[in-house]
């Protein structure tokens, strides 16, 4: 028998714990407290020695994925009588009031849908006119709607042996729903044609959306959302990708967990809305290449070596049922066409959302979200990358970072005469960590407060004293006092992590130089659109002044919500946009960004703060243009 790592018990409870590494013990998030049980536990390995202070060792910290119970301990313990165990888990590791963004701006879609419903009172056969049952229906929907073909017109073959009963039980009197103009997917009794409902999915590396949508007037009707339950196997593509790579079931395990997720999120849909599951027809679905593959279950594996390359990249129409998702079951599930390996179909949601391919002046749209993609163009060209950067802006690799759950401290604001520090917390609740937003704020707040140098150094006139303490090799600022918080310990932003949020802004800032100088264009970018859960809350003036977006004015710099969701919400509302997005993907370039010749150099540049005249920006607290969670 193997030693049993503590880790897995959690994830066969199905507790959503933090995992940045998937378990592999390289990010140190994963922190438990053993209050009971210790002995027949494993040694602390060298992993939490790195992570853990003494301290918390001394007190009986440990990282759940490193600690296992000792194989030889697994018999006695089956004769001892239970509990064996008490692991406290601190609140930070759970995902507790997690804060996901739904809200998206939709532009008007022209209601189009690929789902049409009608109402039928069918003419009974008689000897002199013994017309099928099936070409009597047709012949009806012809006569409600002649822009449809008569020969296109075919039935889900489920459904063909149910209709001469139903058209027998309900006098003829029966209601159809067809898809795309050319396929019968279900016969309802009566007239239900005010029940026509589709769900637009975005599937996010650490949240998913689902948005249930009337598709006769477009309304949003109720929506539900949770984390993605693949954050257990780890918090990015990559480490997800290795975990298919060295599991046998990897893949497959990941496929059920988001397609759990789905259902999930339908029930939870049809419950607020009052309707049954079998009344919403189609779904669309967005999401990042390697999303898109796991929800496929196609093997993403190329994706991650190089040279990057997808199973498929073009849209796909997929009965729900190959797909075991729990919609009407001869339904449909569009997938959003993928425009590269690191570029997925959330992209095409949020250029059609943002509308940066109508464009005059040249516009970036940034979606900042676990992974990073960079749109650049106008309505004569367009042209996409991809850089690794949301994942220091969503916690990972700081040492007190967290994402935007109950508790993150996401706004900051430092007295420069004194270095006080002010800051809210979501949900006014007492801070546990820092989330991205507030580690912008904090890095913007330091350089006007010259605690900070350009190059992202503390100042050493400022060391060792109030707030900016030295310990343990490194320069540490403290955010929240010990007696402030909610876990026992101080909230810090040490010298490490201001240098992974240098890398982050950096990643962005060089990705769009790159972009600009393949396309060779003396335009100046205009506009910027911020998208995703991190642009959406994010101070745009502090993500200006630390140089993480270009210089423009603040009136040109829009925020636009989950615009990944609102694209699949159009996407479903309208059947031609799929058509318009075929055609835009043969317009748009993928650059690979970080195998470019300059990459390095535009990389080392952008790490520096850049100059601004403090004097010409408002304080913070002046500033109350910050979107509010
Ligand atoms: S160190 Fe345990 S999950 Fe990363």
């Amino acid at each position: 028998m193997d030693d049993k790592p503590i880790y897995d018990l959690f994830l066969k409870l199905n507790l959503p714990i933090r995992s940045i590494c998937g378990g592999l013990g390289t990010c140190g998030k994963c922190k438990v407290l053993i209050q009971k049980g210790s002995e027949y536990l494993n040694q602390v390995t060298n992993a939490e020695k790195k992570f853990l202070s003494n301290e918390d060792l001394e007190s009986g910290y440990r990282l759940a994925c490193q600690t296992k119970i000792n194989a030889k301990y697994i018999d006695i313990l089956q004769e001892l009588k239970p509990p064996h165990f008490r692991i406290f888990l601190p609140s930070e590791l759970l995902f507790e009031d997690f804060n996901i963004l739904t809200f998206g701006i939709r532009k008007k879609t022209v209601l189009n849908p690929a789902i049409k419903k009608f109402f039928l009172d069918i003419k009974k056969p008689t000897l002199d006119e013994p017309i099928p049952d099936f070409e009597r229906v047709i012949a009806e929907i012809i006569a409600k709607d002649n822009t449809i073909k008569e020969d296109q017109i075919e039935i889900d073959f489920n459904l063909i042996n149910q209709l001469p009963n139903i058209l027998r039980e309900n006098n003829h009197k029966i209601t159809l729903t067809l898809w795309n103009d050319n396929e019968i997917i279900e016969c309802e009794p009566n007239d239900t044609t005010e029940n026509n409902y589709g769900i637009a999915f975005d599937i996010g590396t650490t949240t998913i959306v689902g948005y249930l949508v009337n598709l006769d007037n477009g309304k949003v009707y109720s929506l539900a959302s949770k984390l993605n339950s693949q954050t257990a196997y780890g918090e990015d593509v990559i480490t997800r990708l290795s975990f298919i790579k060295n599991d046998q079931k990897g893949l497959q395990k990941l496929n059920l967990a988001v397609l759990n997720d789905l259902n999930n999120i339908i029930s939870k849909v049809c419950e607020k809305s009052k309707i049954k599951s079998s009344q919403i027809y189609e779904a669309t679905i967005v999401g990042n290449s390697v999303m898109h593959h796991i929800f496929l279950n196609l093997d993403p594996i190329n994706i991650g070596l190089s040279p990057y390359i997808p199973v498929i990249q073009k849209g796909m129409n997929i009965k729900a049922r190959t797909l075991n998702l729990k919609i009407s079951k001869n339904g449909y599930v569009y997938i959003v066409p993928i425009i590269a390996g690191f570029v997925g179909a959330d992209t095409v949601g949020v250029i059609l959302s943002s509308n940066i391919n109508s464009q005059k002046d040249l516009t970036l749209a940034i979606d900042i979200g676990t992974n990073g993609e960079i749109i650049l163009g106008n309505r004569k060209f367009l042209a996409t990358g991809s850089c690794a950067a949301g994942s220091a802006l969503e916690g990972a690799h700081i040492s007190d970072g967290m994402r935007a759950a109950a508790g993150a401290i996401d706004t900051i604001k430092i007295d420069p005469q004194n270095f006080d520090v002010s800051y809210s917390t979501i949900k006014n609740k007492k801070p546990i960590g820092i989330c991205g937003s507030g580690l912008i704020d904090a890095i913007g707040e330091m350089l006007r407060s010259k605690i900070l140098t350009r190059s992202g150094n503390f100042d050493k006139e400022f060391i060792d004293q109030g707030r900016i303490l030295r310990r343990n090799n490194n320069i540490e600022f403290i955010i929240a006092k010990r007696e402030e918080t909610s876990i026992g310990k101080e909230i810090k932003i040490s010298q490490n992590d201001i240098r992974q949020i240098q890398m982050a802004k950096a990643a962005f800032y060089s990705g769009t130089r790159l972009i600009l100088k393949h396309l060779d264009t003396k335009l100046e970018i205009k506009r910027v659109f911020l998208a995703g859960a991190f642009g959406n809350y994010i101070n745009k003036y502090n993500a200006k002044f630390i140089g993480m977006i270009p210089d423009i004015s603040d009136e040109n710099i829009f925020q636009i919500g989950n615009a990944a969701g609102t694209g699949a919400q159009s996407l479903l509302l309208n059947k031609d946009l799929r058509e318009k997005v075929k055609k835009l993907l043969k317009k748009i370039q993928y650059i690979e960004i970080a195998t470019k010749e300059e990459f390095q150099k535009e990389f080392t540049d952008a790490m520096y703060f850049p100059h601004f005249n403090l004097e010409l920006f408002p304080t913070l607290k002046e500033y109350n243009n910050i979107p509010k969670r």
